[in-house]
């Protein structure tokens, strides 16, 4: 599947304000700073289309990016960026959470999971979240062009990913779907949308 048009069409802060024509829609979800925005622009082939930032809490709506006119890609804000006032936190917490338990034209949520640094609680935490909520769940892998030791604690993208599927491993009946992704390299972006027309059209 080829992207031929992305567009942005709204920011909602409230489940009822995000698009009605019942298109289906993946959401990106993940601790702030994880990639969410960057891994969009990848999947779209767009440098700037989601903005992105090296400062954590960046994006704080509900963003719909229309792709070829018959689907949503959908960038949220992330999750534990500890130094967002706290009444932000629990808003973007609380709206994002609503939006997973309520809207009807989600087919699927892609948690992003820095690949680059062993697993986090925050990220075990929400994985188990979603999953003890029966949101159907992709994990993304990100950050994989990352192979600093001194920063992954000597671990490579590959056995942190591993580790943390391991983990989480037992709060689920099957194992969710995973990719190894990098907005730098593109790496997993043609597998995300074959795997994303494979969920649209289930
Ligand atoms: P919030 O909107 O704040 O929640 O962050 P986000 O998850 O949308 O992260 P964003 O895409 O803004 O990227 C955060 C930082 O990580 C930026 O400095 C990016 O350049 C960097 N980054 C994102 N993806 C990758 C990747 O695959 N590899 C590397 N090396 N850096 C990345
Ligand atoms: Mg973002």
């Amino acid at each position: 599947e080829l992207v031929s048009a992305a567009e942005f069409v709204k920011s909602s802060t409230k489940t009822e304000d995000c698009p009605s024509d019942g298109l289906p829609e993946f959401a990106l979800v993940g601790r702030s700073n994880v990639g969410k925005s960057s891994l969009l622009n990848s999947i779209v082939r767009r440098k700037r289309l989601a903005l992105t930032s090296k400062k954590p809490g960046k994006t704080q709506c509900i963003n719909h990016f229309r792709i070829n006119d018959s689907w949503y890609l959908v960038d949220l804000p992330g999750y534990g960026y500890a130094s967002a006032p706290q009444q932000l936190r629990t808003d973007w917490d609380k709206f994002t959470k609503d939006y997973f338990l309520k809207r009807q034209t989600l087919v699927s949520v892609f948690l992003l999971i820095d690949a680059s640094i062993p697993p986090k609680k925050t990220d075990l935490q929400y994985a188990c979240w979603l999953g003890q909520n029966q949101v159907p769940m992709t994990i993304l892998f990100t950050k994989c062009d990352k192979r600093k030791k001194a920063k992954n604690g000597g671990k490579r993208p590959e056995e942190n990913a591993e580790d943390f599927q391991n983990l989480i491993g037992e709060f689920f009946q099957t194992a969710p779907p995973w990719i190894l992704t990098s907005s730098v390299t593109n790496q997993g972006r043609d597998e995300i949308l074959l795997h994303m027309g494979q969920l649209r059209n289930y």
